[in-house]
This record gives structure tokens, sequence and C-alpha cells, in this order.
């Protein structure tokens, strides 16, 4: 069989996918609205060989077991009607201390090339599914640019399409790493515990909203409008996880003193007038959002900051979704 080697992005969400429906399949209880970033890429290569016994998996260097691809490896094989172990080789050309989650674009990158090395011919919508199926989020790298997750009901009808392609609209995306240490509470941790918060009806309740303003100045390309609606949405989506409570732990705080630094500095600088907003998800890192033309501003107003709070910085626009780069 072939050798196939593909690529795909983490994204990072406007509206947040945060609660499920499915633990097991991943069925998000909403919507969300996402961008990939170009600036980190996991790259998957696959081989089904006949004379393996068992599935060989390298991440970043190291073989292990790893129990979570080993069992994305078996719904390939079940799609396919095949049996074969595969030789599976993944590489992030970002840390996994980045403090950027690599799940997404781990199984986007790994779908596809799995897939096609089974054999397979799977359309964005089928992959959509697969990609899911390993890891929720992944299912938002797929497509190119700009997605929307479809939560859907079922395995069949919950899965991410194209909103618009990665040209539509240059936003940048500055993701201020602060801490680098693995989170307290995963996030699998905290989509389960979503319906110990009484805040959670609420949140949903104002969820397709949420969605319709985001995606229409998305696609308006209405900046402030954007904005706003995202750095609001993000805000909800931490009031559940601190409203929510995990064993007898008492609230969900992913943030750390940095972030609350860095909320209150981009506060200020966009009272001075400088167009830039942010997000934050199941971690302590910030992710400013502006368009092309305040990216140095806003660099420039960043990295002093930064570099007195010991983060970094890396720079993303929007990206094409998971591809196949070998053979080309
Ligand atoms: O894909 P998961 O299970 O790691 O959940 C991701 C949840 C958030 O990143 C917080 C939000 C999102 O929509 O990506």
């Amino acid at each position: 069989m072939q050798t196939i080697t593909a690529v795909a992005h983490p994204n990072l969400a406007f509206v947040k996918y945060w609660g499920k429906v499915d633990h097991n399949l991943n069925i998000p209880t909403n919507g969300s609205i996402s961008m990939n970033l170009s600036g980190a890429t996991t790259t998957t290569t696959v081989t089904f060989d006949a004379d393996l016994e068992a599935d060989r998996i390298t991440i970043n260097s190291i073989t292990a077991e790893h129990p979570r691809v080993a069992a994305h490896l078996d719904r390939v094989r079940q799609l396919a009607g095949i049996e074969t172990r595969a030789l599976v080789i993944s590489d992030n050309n970002f840390p996994a201390s980045a403090g950027i989650a690599s799940s997404a674009s781990a199984f986007a990158a790994l779908s596809l090339a799995a897939s096609r090395a089974a054999g397979l011919n799977l359309n964005d919508k089928a992959l959509s599914i697969l990609a899911r199926s390993g890891s929720g989020s992944a299912c938002r790298s797929i497509p190119d640019g700009f997605a929307e997750w479809l939560p859907g009901r079922d395995h069949e009808s919950s899965y991410a399409q194209q909103l618009a392609p990665p040209d539509h609209w240059d936003l940048r995306v500055i993701s201020a790493i602060v801490e680098t240490g693995a989170k307290e509470v995963a996030s699998s941790q905290g989509h389960r515990a979503v319906q110990t918060s009484n805040f959670f009806p609420a949140r949903l309740s104002v969820l397709a909203q949420t969605l319709d303003t985001v995606r229409t100045a998305l696609l308006a390309r209405d900046f402030p409008a954007f904005g706003a609606t995202v750095e609001a949405e993000a805000l909800a989506m931490h009031a559940i996880a601190l409203t929510s409570q995990v064993e007898e732990k008492i609230g969900i705080l992913y943030w750390g003193p940095s972030t609350l630094i860095l909320i209150r500095a981009i506060q200020q600088w966009r009272a001075n007038g400088l167009p830039v907003y942010y997000t934050i998800d199941a971690g302590p890192n910030v992710h400013l959002i502006c368009e092309a033309k305040y990216q140095t501003g806003v660099e420039r107003a960043l990295a002093p900051l930064l570099a007195g709070l010991g983060g970094r910085y890396f720079v993303s626009r929007p990206a094409p979704g998971a591809r196949v780069v070998k053979p080309t």
C-alpha cells in the first residue's frame, strides 16, 4: 500500500465548543466557528504495512503506545475494510510546550494521511466526520480557512464546513504563550462539567445569536462587531468553566496571573485606539486578533509586556485545511 504524508494546522475557535451531547462520538452541544492557524503545523506520514504485527506510532521522534491514535487507525481500517497495521510518524513544528493544543491538527492530518494510505478517497465532509471522531475540534481543521462546525445530532450530521477561504479576510492571530505546563483540568473534563454550571442554559440560549453575529461579521469583514462578539463569547465560555464543578473541586479557572495582565493591557490598548481583541481557550494563553494593518502596532505593544512576563508569541494568518503533501 501507499505511503501518504499530510499536513494540517490547529484552529482557533471564535465561537467555542464547550460541552458535548455525546462524549464518545464528540457530538457538541452547540455549533462553533474557527480559523486555521498558519503559525503551527502538524505533518503526518502513514503506511499500512502487511509485515507489521502491531501499529508503530512515533510522535515528535518518540515511539510509544498511543491508544487514541491506534483507535483512530481502527476507524480507518473499518471504513476501508482492511486489517493491516500501520506505521505512523507525526511531527509538530511547534513544541508540545508551546501551549497550543496539537490534537486538532494531529487528528486532521492523521485522518487524511491514514484514509488515503488505506486506499480511501473521502470527501471533506466524510474526512471532517472522521477527524471529529478522534478529537472534536479536529473536524474544523479539515476545510480551508474559516470553518463552521454544524453540531448535528449524530455521527453522520456532525461535521465542519468552510465558511470562507483563507484569502477572504487577512486577519492576524498573535498567540501569546504565557504558561506552558499541562493544564490542571483537561478539556475533556471541562466538557463533562458544563452540566454542573447553572449558567450553561443561559449560554446556550444566546448561542444561535452569537453564531449568527460572528458568521455575519466574518463574512462582511466587520472587525469591530466581530472582535467584540468573539471576546464576549470567550468570556462566556470561561464563565461556564468558572461555575462548573469537577468532583469536589469548585470552579475551573484556566487563567493564570499573566492572562489577567494581558486582558487588562488589551482593554487599555483598545481604549487608546488600537483595534485588537482577544480570545482564550481552555488554558492561560491569550490569542490577540487584529486586522493585518494593525499587526505591527499590536506586536510593538505586546512584545515588551510579554518579555516582562517571560512569555513569547507567534503570529498566524488564515491557513489552508488538511492536505496531502506527498506524493505530490
Ligand atoms: O477539542 P477539545 O476537546 O480539546 O475542546 C476544545 C475546546 C476549546 O478549545 C476550549 C474550544 C474550541 O472550540 O476549540
